[in-house]
C-alpha cells in the first residue's frame, strides 16, 4: 500500500455521470466531496442527496469537506449520510472540541481544514484529537485555482507541530494539486493529495491518480519518514 493517498475532488467530475466518473477512479483512496453553503466560501455546490450518491456508488471512502458556517448544527446530517471521513474549518467552528468529540463519538473520523492565511500553531490545543489536518493551498471555493506556495512551509512548520506532540494525523492538502507539484508537497511532509482538476480534467483519470500518486511517493521517500 503507497504511503501516499490520493483523493480526487468531485467538485471537478461530471455531475449528470457521477457514477460513471467514480468508476473511472477506481484507483483512489479516498473521494473528496466539496460541500458549500454559499455563506461561509462565495460558492454552493451540493449536501447530503451528493454524499448518499456516493454512497451508494463506491465502496472507497468519502472524505467530507465541509465549507459551512456553523458545522456544529448540521454536521449529523453528513455522518448519517455515509461521510467516513468529516474536516470542519477551524474558522467556520465556534466550538470546535465539542463538533470534533462528536464526529468521533459518532464512529467517523474527524479532522480540521485550515485556509491559507490561518497558521498551524492554533491546532495546539486540539491536535492530539485529530485524525486528519487539512491545509488548504488555495482560498476556499472553487476548483482549478493556483497553488499557493507558502502553504509548503505551512505543511513542514505543522510536520513539527505533530512531532512535539508525538501524533500522526494524516496531512491532507488540497487546492491546485497536480502532478508538478505532488513530489514538492510530500516532500515538506503531506500523505493526502486532493486533486480535482488535475483528474477530472485529464483524459485519463485513473492514469491521472497514478501519476501524481508517483510524485507523490518520490517526495515521500526524500521526506525520510
Ligand atoms: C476548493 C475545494 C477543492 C477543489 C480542488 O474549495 O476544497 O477540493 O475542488 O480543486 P483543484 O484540484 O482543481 O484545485
Ligand atoms: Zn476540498
Amino acid at each position: 500500500m503507497s504511503a501516499i493517498k490520493i483523493a480526487p475532488s468531485i467538485l471537478s467530475a461530471d455531475m449528470a455521470n457521477l457514477a460513471h466518473d467514480l468508476e473511472r477512479i477506481s484507483n483512489a483512496d479516498f473521494i473528496h466531496v466539496d460541500v458549500m453553503d454559499g455563506h461561509f466560501v462565495p460558492n454552493l455546490s451540493y449536501g447530503t442527496a451528493i454524499v448518499k450518491a456516493c454512497k451508494g456508488a463506491t465502496d472507497i471512502p468519502l472524505d467530507v469537506h465541509l465549507m459551512i458556517s456553523n458545522p456544529d448544527s448540521t454536521v449529523d446530517w453528513y455522518i448519517d449520510a455515509g461521510a467516513d471521513l468529516i474536516t470542519v474549518h477551524y474558522e467556520a467552528s465556534t466550538h470546535l472540541n465539542r463538533t470534533i468529540s462528536h464526529i468521533k463519538q459518532r464512529g467517523c473520523k474527524a479532522g480540521v481544514v485550515l485556509n491559507p492565511a490561518t497558521p498551524v500553531t492554533v491546532l495546539e490545543d486540539i491536535l492530539d484529537e485529530l485524525d486528519m489536518v487539512l491545509l488548504m493551498s488555495v482560498n476556499p471555493g472553487f476548483g482549478g485555482q493556483a497553488f499557493i506556495g507558502r502553504t509548503l512551509s505551512k505543511i513542514e512548520a505543522l510536520r513539527v507541530l505533530c512531532d512535539q506532540h508525538g501524533v500522526r494525523p494524516l496531512i491532507e492538502v488540497d487546492g491546485g494539486v497536480g502532478e508538478p507539484n505532488a513530489e514538492a508537497i510530500c516532500r515538506a511532509g503531506a500523505n493526502v493529495l486532493v486533486a480535482g482538476s488535475a483528474v477530472f480534467g485529464a483524459e485519463d483519470p485513473s492514469a491521472a491518480v497514478e501519476a501524481i500518486r508517483c510524485a507523490g511517493e518520490r517526495g515521500h521517500l526524500a521526506c525520510g519518514e
